[in-house]
């Protein structure tokens, strides 16, 4: 038999004859050490078999530690007759293998050829990130997320709190950055008014379940750009103080942070320091991405910071800002993730960890932070943004993305963290075109995560995905069919000029004549 688990395990082998079928007496031993392992599999059970379990019967699954299993996160998976033996190095080990018994169950419809199953990751981090600032999604949502997350084994969610289209995280100390922030009057869509936020009982849920499931939270408040929000709410906190409302529509926002006035990071830091109760896993992204540099070049404080600090560009505002903030949150003994925008310029902190997303991530960018000792984790938007078309990133482009980039020695692998799948919602409304975006090139960046290099195949996995949509379709989500996911010729162009009507929403042409207004109000200044 072959099993089509996704990610595939790193060794497996399988009997042909069913050994072990599963029943409402099935006992679970060693069930009270592993809480966390037995609800999800519970759940599965009660979900898709409406099945209970009642124990005392003839088959068993015993759960337990062994210290024979290297990896931190591995485990072992027997299936004997009326016995399956499920052993971690870790809690986490043996939770990894409920969710490999969980895909072989439905497969197998609660019946179980024997198999022997041998497995750990290839990478430590194994991330996918949400964007909860273009639409919010609600914590039942968020909760449905995580679920995913760990059936696909990923452990780091990335949880995107905060854009020029919506704030999401209740500041107590800043309580209009979601009273003002948090509502758009219209989205890309249509003319409906769009709101949400969550509270601090919501996020702490949140964290609570994400840690049940053996997932940590990172939360990313992006500053000093996709902050039209937070400048909606408190205008001081941009060049000019400008009034503006919160973003309805696509597109990078010229009014970003005043990197100029003390006031800025004071009110940053105080938000920051909210956070850091809430999110205890002691990681924090703070964004750093697409920041142009036109109201800095004429706001006078911002001018001043350059003349003081002896910067010579606007752009390296961008990077004092971010090593600035860096440095707070280290003092604070958090670790700092940051996209990758400024990793050509000198940034003094040493322990950050940047996110690679640009198509044109240069090997030489690369190997020069490599040779300052800074790890990284990869989500090339052309292969791992879910939010991309499949006539863009179509199935078989986001399997084989190779995250070993050039760059990367066999002595330096050891920074490359892992990678992350990246869902924006800008054109992401719901949980039906989220579940179409993920299923199925979740499953092949879970793969990348999870497999190592030389078990992975993009035919292997082909064959895989029958019993990957049965999963899919039995927690109803949506999903791509294999031949959606791999548009050819007309249907593929279609997907590609269908994605292209964003821009008719991009704010271009409002940035530049806003700009011009900027210019004439308060001098444009000779460089
Ligand atoms: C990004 O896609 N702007 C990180
Ligand atoms: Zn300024």
């Amino acid at each position: 038999m072959i099993y089509p688990i996704i990610p595939k395990p790193q060794k497996i082998t399988a009997g042909d004859t069913v050994v072990f079928t599963l029943t409402k007496y099935c006992e679970i031993k060693g069930a009270e050490r592993f809480p966390e392992a037995v609800s999800s599999l519970r759940k599965f059970l009660d979900e898709s078999f409406s099945l209970e379990l009642l124990g005392s019967g003839r088959e068993t699954i015993t759960l337990g530690l062994s210290d024979e299993i290297g990896s931190e996160e591995g485990y072992t998976l027997s299936v004997k007759e009326n016995e399956i033996l499920i052993r971690g190095k870790t809690a986490a080990g043996v939770f990894y293998g409920i969710q490999t018994l969980k895909q072989m169950l439905m497969y197998g419809e609660l019946s179980l050829c024997s198999a022997e199953i041998t497995d750990e990751p290839a990478f430590p981090y194994r991330g996918f990130m949400l964007d909860c600032g273009r639409y919010f999604f609600t914590k039942e949502a968020v909760f449905t997320f995580l679920e995913i997350m760990a059936l696909h084994k990923l452990n780091h969610f990335h949880w995107h709190l905060t854009e020029d289209q919506g704030w999401r995280f209740y500041s107590d100390n800043h309580p209009l950055l979601t009273e003002i922030g948090s509502y758009r009057s219209h989205t890309n869509f249509n003319s409906v008014p769009h709101s949400g936020y969550y509270t601090k009982e919501d996020m702490m849920e949140i964290v609570d379940y994400a840690h049940s499931l053996h997932i940590k939270v990172i939360p990313e408040i992006d500053t000093p750009g996709h902050t039209v929000s937070a400048i909606a709410a408190y205008p001081f906190l941009s060049c000019f103080d400008r009034n503006m409302v919160t973003a309805t529509g696509w597109g990078v926002k010229y009014d970003v942070l005043c990197v100029g006035k003390e006031s800025t990071f004071d009110f940053i830091q105080s938000v920051l320091d909210e956070v850091t109760e809430i999110f205890t896993d002691g990681i924090i992204h703070i964004g750093g991405d697409e920041v142009p540099t036109e109201r800095w070049r004429l706001c006078p404080h911002c001018q001043k910071r350059m003349k003081d600090e002896g910067l010579r560009e606007e752009s390296e505002l961008h990077t004092y800002y971010l090593d600035r903030i860096g440095a707070y949150l280290r003092s604070k003994g958090v670790e700092v993730i940051m996209w990758n925008d400024r990793v050509k310029d000198y940034m003094p902190d040493s322990s950050l960890c940047w996110q690679f997303w640009n198509t044109d991530m240069d090997k030489n960018d690369i190997s020069g932070e490599i040779k300052k000792g800074r790890s990284f984790i990869i989500s090339p938007e052309k292969a791992y943004y879910l939010d991309l078309p499949y006539g863009l990133v179509d199935l078989k482009a986001c399997y084989e993305y190779d995250p070993y980039i050039e760059g990367i020695t066999e002595e330096s692998r050891h920074l490359l963290k892992g990678v992350e799948a990246c869902l924006w919602t800008e054109f992401v409304p719901d949980m039906e075109k989220a579940g179409y975006c993920l299923f199925p090139r979740l499953g092949a960046i879970s793969e990348s995560a999870w497999t190592k290099k030389e078990n992975k195949s993009f035919q292997d996995f082909s064959e895989r995905l029958e019993g990957y949509y049965k999963h899919i379709k039995a927690i109803n989500l949506n999903y791509a069919t294999a031949k959606q996911a791999l548009p050819e010729g007309i249907r593929k162009t279609a997907s590609r000029l269908y994605w292209e009507r964003r821009r008719l929403c991009w704010g271009g042409l409002g940035n530049v004549i806003t700009n011009k207004q900027i210019e004439k109000k308060y001098g444009k200044k000779e460089k």
